[in-house]
């Protein structure tokens, strides 16, 4: 009777064998043709319905999944996905692609291989050559779960979350060369809900970026690094943004990161005023991080902006609680906002920065830096704050 018991286990999953639709796992032969016709009667069943890639590794084209699908689906990736190194294969800087679907899942415990070092090598004296193709984009997806699974070597970004509600992402690690530029972890926008916890990353850019439009988002038990932090942001460039709310980032640890805990705004003229608030950032381990805590209203990464522009994002009601580690810079907070935006409402409470590899009587004082800043802060504050200091906390 036992071995009856895998069976009757899954007897309501109807499973579709992507190697039945006649995938390859040779690694080099394209298998989109099959993917896609596994996904496609998945996709109809009227039931739960799994698409499985067994062991192996399989060579896949750009692909997108599309739904609605007639019940829940599982995309159980158990062996290797790699893309292509010639970008030609790819289009529409997607490699992966999820659209408009309702109860997705995606896991197996197998990894995405982007080859993004291979088509950097060869993009290399071709300015015409397109590298940045994200590993995995999620449009439009409502109730997901992304789950257990490896990406490595992105070409772009490893995940993007755009237009979704109701998302986790657990039990992932996420990992390119810290020198291929534009690597984000994972990127959202336009998402009403996204639980990111367990997840592991290393990149060449952000871990986690939340842009436009982000929402409800609760990130926890990430370890950053290499990589350049968890960010709200890049925000204020464009019109037709919308505001960025209730995030709280919890029990993360940061190691050898270019900065921690970011929020960034360009200096840009908007037509209406954009808010990021309701932000809380606790249970935080800084270790070697060059920008432990960031404002930054003046971002301007490539150095080619009008200085004169003021940044019209109104930053408020953000705590950093309980934050504590190293830096490899002389400042540890660094809250640098806008003229015409001070912040507003930014807690410090429980802070102890030091400076990287010095610790104990008579390390060197590090500095926090505070321009437009209103705010209050409590507690424990190592190097002091530059923001009031108060005995109690307000009730907020
Ligand atoms: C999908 O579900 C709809 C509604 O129940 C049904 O009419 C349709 O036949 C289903 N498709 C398949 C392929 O079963
Ligand atoms: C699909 O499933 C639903 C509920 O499980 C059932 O009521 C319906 O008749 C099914 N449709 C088809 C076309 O099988
Ligand atoms: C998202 O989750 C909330 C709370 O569980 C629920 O009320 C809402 O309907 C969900 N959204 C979608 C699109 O399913
Ligand atoms: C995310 O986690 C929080 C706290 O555990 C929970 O309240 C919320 O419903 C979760 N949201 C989603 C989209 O899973
Ligand atoms: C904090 O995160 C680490 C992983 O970074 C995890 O091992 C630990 O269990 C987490 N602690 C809590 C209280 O969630
Ligand atoms: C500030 O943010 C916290 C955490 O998100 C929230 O609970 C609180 O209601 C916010 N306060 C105001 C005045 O919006
Ligand atoms: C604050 O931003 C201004 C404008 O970009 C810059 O010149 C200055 O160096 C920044 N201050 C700190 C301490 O980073």
């Amino acid at each position: 009777m036992l071995c009856l018991l895998p069976f009757i286990a899954d007897a309501h999953i109807k499973l579709f064998n992507v190697a039945e639709y006649g995938a390859i796992a040779d690694g080099k032969e394209d298998n989109s043709v099959a993917f896609l016709k596994a996904w496609s009667d998945a996709c109809k069943w009227n039931g739960s319905a799994t698409v499985l890639i067994p062991k192996g590794t399989y060579m896949l084209k750009s692909v997108i999944f599309k739904g609605p699908c007639n019940d829940s689906i599982t995309f159980q990736i158990k062996g290797v996905l790699k893309a292509p190194i010639d970008p030609s294969l790819l289009t529409d800087q997607k490699w992966i692609n999820f659209r408009y679907i309702d109860q997705l899942n995606v896991n197996g415990g197998g990894t995405l291989d982007g080859q993004g070092s291979a088509t950097r090598r060869k993009c290399k004296n071709n300015a015409n050559c397109e590298i940045l193709f994200t590993t995995m984009d999620f449009d439009f997806i409502t109730n997901g779960h992304v789950q257990n699974l490896h990406s490595i070597d992105s070409k772009g970004g490893h995940f993007i979350v755009f237009g979704c509600e109701n998302m986790t992402f657990t039990d992932l690690t996420l990992k390119s060369p810290e020198h291929n530029r534009n690597t984000d972890g994972i990127k959202i926008a336009q998402t009403n809900g996204i639980n990111i916890t367990s997840v592991k990353i290393g990149t060449g850019d952000d871990c986690v970026a939340m842009i436009s439009g982000t929402k409800n988002a609760w990130i926890s038990n990430v370890v950053c690094g290499p990589g350049h932090g968890i960010s709200v942001g890049s925000l204020g460039k464009n019109d037709g943004e919308t505001d960025v709310e209730d995030i709280v980032v919890k029990n993360c640890t940061f190691v050898g990161t270019s900065n921690g805990l970011r929020i960034k705004t360009w200096a840009a003229p908007l037509k209406k005023t954009l808010n990021a608030s309701n932000f809380v950032y606790e249970d935080i381990v800084m270790n070697s991080v060059q920008n432990p805590i960031v404002i930054d209203q003046q971002y301007c990464p490539l150095h080619q902006c009008d200085l004169k522009e003021i940044s019209h994002v109104q930053i408020s009601n953000v705590t950093y609680r309980n934050i504590r580690g190293s830096s490899e810079t002389d400042i540890a907070v660094n809250f640098n906002c806008s003229k015409d935006k001070p912040c507003q409402k930014i807690t410090l409470d429980n802070i102890n920065l030091w400076r990287y590899g010095v610790r104990g009587k008579g390390r060197p004082l590090l500095r926090n830096n505070c321009f437009k800043v209103e705010g209050a802060s409590y507690g424990k504050q190592t190097p002091p704050s530059c923001i009031a200091h108060r005995a109690t906390p307000l009730s907020t």
